[in-house]
């Protein structure tokens, strides 16, 4: 079995970093905040020093960082995981983050001898607990073919989407439907409830109609009960809705749900709301509707 190494184990990244022990694999991890790794190290997991000494110690190393930000920290400077790559070596990134700079990591990591996949994930906390997580990949199919067997630990559903920066792309595209069919789902229980249906039946009925995707199905309930713990905060998801606005614009490809279901995330952040799971924008239209939580 390769040797793995894992950074940014935060909501996302502990818990398949989680998947990958329970899996049998070898691990070295890094966090930013060493605490949030206890319990993967109490569970058997190297620390590295740096995301440098991760991919010196890896065979394959993969990260999962909150944004585009994120990963130039962790990947850049003498400290960086690029520094600690070389001929053999395999990186994997499974954040989701600006298409250009993931080509471009794909380069860098290319002149070190290594080579590179772009390998983010749709679903959700739950989604990946449960196993259930799907990871889309971008990069050279040799090198994904090396790799498929350990994100089959990761989730069941793992597809080949085309060259480096492709997958990520995918994910954006995938993930602008997110807040657009929260916000139409929250369109349609805000006019039941004010033509006198109470709200839980709106929602029953919602969650098991036609119009129930999976996110639908776990994220409307929210309007019920916020969770104490956002699934996927204000700031997160409208990262990926300005990845997406970015990409559209560049490709002359209008996105107006996009565009609005965006705007709605702004009203939830200039209310105070960003630290709140982006199921909040229902709020937001509540307010603007004459109706109370
Ligand atoms: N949550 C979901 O449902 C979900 C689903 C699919 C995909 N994703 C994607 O998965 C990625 C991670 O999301 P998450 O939910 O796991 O977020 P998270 O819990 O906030 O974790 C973010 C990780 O990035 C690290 N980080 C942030 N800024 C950094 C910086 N400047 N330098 C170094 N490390 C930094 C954090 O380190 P610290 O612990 O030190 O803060 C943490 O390890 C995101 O790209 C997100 O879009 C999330």
């Amino acid at each position: 079995m390769a040797t793995l190494g894992f950074i940014g184990l935060g909501v996302m990244g502990g818990r398949m970093a989680r998947r990958l022990l329970d899996a049998g694999h070898t691990l070295t991890g890094y966090n930013r905040t060493r605490s949030k790794a206890q319990g993967l190290l109490d569970a058997g997991m190297s620390w590295g020093d740096t995301p440098r000494a991760v991919a010196e110690a890896a065979d394959i190393t993969f990260s999962m960082v909150a944004n585009t930000a994120a990963l130039r920290s962790v990947t850049g400077g003498p400290d960086g995981l690029l520094a600690g790559l070389g001929p053999n070596k395999i990186y994997v990134d499974m954040s989701t983050v600006s298409p250009v700079f993931s080509q471009e990591l794909s380069q860098q990591v290319a002149a070190k001898g290594a080579a590179m996949l772009d390998a983010p994930v749709s679903g959700s906390v739950i989604t990946l607990e449960e196993g259930k997580l799907s990871v889309m990949v971008g990069g050279d199919k040799a090198v994904f073919e090396k790799v498929k067997p350990i994100f089959l630990d990761i989730g069941p559903k793992v597809t080949h989407v085309g060259r480096n920066g492709l997958a990520v792309t995918m994910k954006i595209a995938t993930n602008l439907s997110l807040a657009v069919q929260m916000l139409a789902f929250s369109e349609g229980v805000l006019l039941a409830e004010k033509s006198g249906i109470q709200r839980e039946t709106a929602v029953e009925v919602l969650v098991n109609s036609v119009i129930a995707s999976p996110m639908v199905k776990y994220r409307g309930p929210f309007v019920l009960e916020m969770p104490d713990e956002a699934w996927f905060d204000v700031n997160m998801m409208q990262k990926d809705m300005n990845l997406a606005l970015e990409l559209g614009h560049e490709l002359d490809i209008p996105l107006p749900t996009t565009a609005v279901a965006n705007e709605f995330l702004t009203a939830a952040r200039g209310m105070g709301l960003d630290k709140q799971d982006f199921a909040v924008v229902f709020e937001v239209l509540a307010q603007m509707s004459g109706l109370k939580k």
